[in-house]
């Protein structure tokens, strides 16, 4: 052997001697990991199982012999079928609490999501059963009673804002989430405002909107879309809104500058830039929306779409995420919220409405008896303005 073959043969040996016990490492972390994994995945199955069907709520109680009985709708169950019109007590209010004769409640996108119980909500809002079975949370009534420890309202006054279990002829909610109800309006445009009115307002809030400024919003003519039309022209913005055929006279009625009609054109294929989009549909990607906004302009990335779960709504979930992750890093802002119940801007869109300036538009008022086709109705994704249901 020379002395070349036997250089090699010994570093061969060396490399083989390392290369084994660093490979016998990497086995061994691989097979823990495998074991590690499946524990995890056996411990979550269980535990989902387990959740499953130990999952209950308050339905047998609440419809127990009542003594002071009330009508109210219940979801028992997940499911529009399950929604159903029950006898239940009358809720007594507490300490800081308010009690609503319920004159009108508004449906919106997250009630059909709670009643259908999407499953990745399922941990949160219960595994096999709903963990909240009073339907509804935008309310209109009249003050019947308060609690001890209420000071901002009495007896006799008309509110609207959000209570618990607002589809019902009575309703208990809190101080922080009602307000005085304008004279100007019906009971059921009233009805009509909580979490719409409240979504459009603080979406276009967060999209830091100023007098004069440019907005489109995509999605003008639903629940939210009216809103958000209405309070940015109160604003002083010029407002373009995108719409279908059949809508494009509502929206120019209640003040949009400029109408696209989505079916003849795509916005964002225009020359126009926007400071302000804000966007209940997510139907662009996010190179689209940003060619329409302004160097500084910001999306407001509000919702995907008409309510109900559709086929493109996961994508436009997936992609608006991935516009607010990625624009981070850039001059142009996409950005997501989720609309909070609060006081002072309830009592700014009260005064908006009182000055006649936002009006709350109505598609369609339902029964209490008649919410089941109110949700199908308003899950087809092609409300004119909000979905109400009236209390007799
Ligand atoms: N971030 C939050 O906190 C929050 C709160 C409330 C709601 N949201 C979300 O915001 C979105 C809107 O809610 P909403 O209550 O206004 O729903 P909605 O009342 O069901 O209204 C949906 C509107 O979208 C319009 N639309 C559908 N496809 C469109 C398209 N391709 N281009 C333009 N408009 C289109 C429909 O008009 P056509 O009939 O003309 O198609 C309809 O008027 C929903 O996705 C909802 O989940 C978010």
């Amino acid at each position: 052997m020379t002395s070349d073959e036997n250089f090699l043969s010994i570093s061969n040996l060396k490399a083989q001697d390392l290369e084994r016990p660093v490979m016998k490492l990497l086995k061994g972390i691989l097979k823990w990991t495998v074991r590690v994994l499946l524990v995890v995945l056996i411990i979550a199955f269980v535990w989902g199982f387990i959740a499953y069907w130990m999952s209950k709520n308050d339905c047998q109680q609440l419809t127990a012999n009542p003594t002071n009985p009330m009508k109210a709708i219940l979801q028992c169950d997940y499911g529009v079928a399950n929604l159903t019109l029950s006898e239940i007590e009358k809720p007594v209010p507490a300490d800081n609490q308010v009690l609503l004769k319920v004159r009108a409640a508004s449906l919106n996108p997250v009630d059909g999501h709670l009643l259908r119980g999407f499953f990745l909500m399922r941990p949160m809002v219960g595994m096999r059963k709903p963990k909240e079975t009073r339907f509804g949370r935008d309310v209109a009534g009249q003050v019947e009673a308060i609690g001890k420890n209420v000071t901002q309202f009495k007896p006799g006054d008309e509110v609207f804002g959000l209570a618990r279990g607002a589809c019902a002829e009575y309703a208990c909610g809190t101080e922080r989430g009602l307000v005085i109800k304008p004279n100007n309006i019906t009971f059921e445009q009233a009805g009509g405002v909580g979490v719409a009115g409240l979504t459009a307002l603080q979406g276009l809030r967060k999209g830091n909107i100023r007098a004069g400024q440019k907005v489109l919003v995509n999605g003008a003519s639903g629940g939210v879309g009216t809103f958000a039309v209405q309070i940015a022209k109160a604003i002083g913005a010029e407002v373009t809104a995108v719409c279908s055929t059949r809508n494009v006279d509502l929206v120019r009625s209640i003040g949009a500058d400029h109408v696209i009609d989505y079916t003849k054109e795509d916005f964002t294929k225009r020359d126009q830039k926007y400071d302000l989009l804000f966007d209940n549909v997510g139907n662009h990607s996010r190179s689209e929306r940003q060619r329409v906004l302004t160097p500084n302009g910001v999306c407001v990335l509000a919702g995907v779409g008409g309510a109900g779960m559709h086929p493109e709504s996961l994508g436009r979930v997936a992609g608006n995420l991935a516009a607010a992750l990625f624009s981070k890093f850039g001059g142009q802002k996409f950005v997501t919220f989720i609309a909070q119940t609060n006081k002072d801007d309830l009592a700014f869109l009260r005064e908006l409405m009182q000055s006649g300036k936002v009006s709350p538009i109505i598609d369609r008022t339902y029964k209490m008896s008649e919410t089941q086709a109110a949700v199908r109705y308003l899950e087809e994704g092609h409300a004119r303005g909000k979905v109400v249901i009236t209390i007799d």
